[in-house]
């Protein structure tokens, strides 16, 4: 199993049944987040790059089996922030130092795209690179928002496995889920995808196949996570997703798509104090910190309890693990310019 990881991080490619090995076996799970971890510093270096997250919208028309924002759970409070809030939010992440501000929302249509493009237009006459994660568009929407100046986009594939995929989406399409992937891509967006790990019925054969995908797409960023049960879901009665198998999907990514900004996420620190240090220490470098509006966060709640960032405690655990907070946009070609 070790020369098979050690393969992996010489030559950045397995086989389906390969990856599917190394999930069963969990005898090697430290012997991969070392050698995950070792590719990360060879690449990205030690470096942390952040990205201010600003949620803008709640409102969204999918109803993902999982998801605590879906269409049909009534017990949330809606909002929609103005422009002018989220040029004002992202303008205080720019004087924090942020260089990366996310744009996220539920699909809301509300926000057309050429309402988003003068938004973004106005916070790009700072110096500082924007990431939209507002869902499914036309390849013209997407085109709008490019031309306005966005540098990259976050479209989680969710899972490879098709017939999970329309069990766990009602009302959506897997193609059209992968044709915007590949839309983003061919107008130049840096393109992030990623998964859910954890789904009832999903397969270690089908996060392998989410891992081969990654590769198929060339994604430039992945975003790895367990579920996390929301009560107000279809999924209530389900367990949350495995932390340790979560961090070894993205350990393999990172083996495999070695050069690539992979971020530990919020619900892997959700599940465990540790766990985005874990996840730094396994192939990790990016944090995304939350600066939504405290009233809007608390209706923001994809799963509930999610954990937030403090600078400094983030500070300290980072020197402790030799590792730095970035201030560059952090691009995924940066480390090698
Ligand atoms: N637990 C964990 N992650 C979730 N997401 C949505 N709902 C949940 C949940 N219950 C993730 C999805 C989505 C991202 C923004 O949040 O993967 O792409």
């Amino acid at each position: 199993m070790q020369n098979l990881i050690d393969k992996a991080k010489k030559e950045h490619s397995l086989t389906k049944s390969e990856i599917v090995k190394i999930l069963k076996d969990n005898s090697v799970n430290d012997y991969l987040f070392k050698s995950a971890d070792e590719v990360r510093k060879k690449f990205k270096g030690d470096e942390v790059y952040l990205r201010a997250l600003i949620e803008f919208s709640n409102i969204c028309r999918c109803n993902c089996c999982y998801c605590g924002i879906r269409r049909d759970n009534k017990n949330i409070e809606h909002y929609r922030l103005e422009k002018d809030e989220i040029i004002k939010l992202a303008n205080f992440a720019i004087q924090s130092g942020y260089k990366t501000i996310v744009l996220q929302s539920g699909e809301d249509l509300f926000f057309k795209a050429n309402y988003l493009a003068e938004i973004i237009k106005e916070i790009k006459k700072s110096d500082v690179a924007i990431t939209l994660s507002i869902g499914e568009r036309t390849f013209e929407e997407y085109k709008i928002l490019k031309e306005a100046g966005a540098d990259r986009f976050l479209l989680r594939i969710e899972t490879t496995d098709e017939n999970l995929y329309k069990k766990m989406h009602p009302n959506m399409d897997f193609a059209n889920r992968k044709r915007c992937l590949f839309d983003l891509k061919k107008l130049g967006f840096e393109t992030g995808t990623g998964s859910l790990i954890g789904l009832p019925g999903q397969t270690l054969e089908s996060l392998a196949e989410d891992i081969l995908f990654y590769k198929e797409l060339d994604a430039d960023m992945i975003g790895i996570g367990p579920l996390i049960v929301h009560p107000e879901t279809p999924l209530k009665d389900e367990k949350n997703g495995d932390l340790i198998l979560a961090i070894k999907v993205l350990a393999l990514t990172r083996l495999l798509l070695p050069d690539i900004n992979i971020p530990a996420t919020t619900a892997m620190e959700t599940l465990h104090p540790q766990g985005r240090i874990m996840a730094l220490q396994a192939g990790a470098n990016v944090i995304m910190p939350n600066i939504t509006f405290e009233k809007c966060k608390k209706n923001y709640e994809i799963y509930p309890n999610k954990a937030s960032v403090n600078y400094s405690k983030l500070q300290t655990d980072l020197e402790n693990i030799g590792r730095k907070i970035s201030n560059r946009k952090g691009y995924r070609k940066d480390f090698l310019k």
